[in-house]
């Protein structure tokens, strides 16, 4: 081996090492943190008119990709974050799923959220109930959270139909510190799951 290769596989190996320990698998599904080559199906996704109607608008590519960066930066300094979703046995983006340390306060933080996106293609296979189990059992084993909470508004009965399958239990609501007042999608429900009462 030429001088000078060894540092370079050294940290190929430790790179390889850490994405399979942040690599979750099921029956189906893989979730892993995404890269640069994944950028545009998840642009394509985060830009989608349908995929984003219960937030405040679809993203740009910019946008995406700034996302994309925050969440890398998640995985870096805590070990976990919104994963990429993909089959094991097909190629492409199913979605994004995940567990974020929520970065602004209210009367439930400091806490750890799990969220969810799946692109329309793979809707309503329940992709986003697999992957969803996969970070619950993560978050609650070997990261030893104590408690994960989501949120969605009121108009986003997938979203919280899948809260309540999960076995999560409502909190009441509350106003998203991120959007303005009066804005109309302000208003959220809270759903929260201890670690005790995960199945
Ligand atoms: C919410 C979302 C992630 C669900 O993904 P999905 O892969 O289609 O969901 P699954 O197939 O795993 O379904 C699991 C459960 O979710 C609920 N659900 C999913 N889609 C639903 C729909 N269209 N209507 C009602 N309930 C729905 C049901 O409880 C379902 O269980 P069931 O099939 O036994 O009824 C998906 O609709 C989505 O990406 N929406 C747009 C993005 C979004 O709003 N994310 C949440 C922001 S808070």
């Amino acid at each position: 081996m030429a001088p000078g290769r060894a540092p370079a596989d050294g940290a190929a190996m430790r790179a390889a090492a850490m994405l399979a320990a942040m690599t979750l698998q099921g029956p189906r599904l893989m979730l892993r943190p995404l890269g640069e080559a994944d950028a545009v199906e998840f642009a394509a996704m985060n830009g989608d008119a349908d995929v984003m109607r219960h937030f405040p608008k679809p993203l740009s590519f910019a946008e995406s990709e700034a996302f994309r960066l925050r969440i890398g930066r998640h995985f870096e300094e805590h070990g976990f974050g919104f994963w990429g979703v993909f089959q094991r046995d097909a190629p492409g983006l199913v979605g994004l799923v995940g567990l974020l340390n929520i970065p602004w306060s209210a009367r439930f933080t400091p806490a750890v959220e799990i969220g969810w996106r799946i692109a329309p293609a793979h809707q309503r296979q329940g992709f986003a109930e697999e992957a969803a189990r996969l970070a619950l059992a993560h978050g609650f084993g070997p990261l030893g959270l104590a408690e994960i909470v989501a949120f969605t508004i009121p108009a986003n009965a997938p979203s919280w139909r899948l809260m309540q399958k999960l076995g999560m239990t409502p909190d009441g609501r509350f106003a998203h510190p991120s959007l303005p007042e009066g804005h109309p999608m302000q208003e959220h429900l809270l759903y929260r799951l201890r670690r005790e009462a995960h199945a």
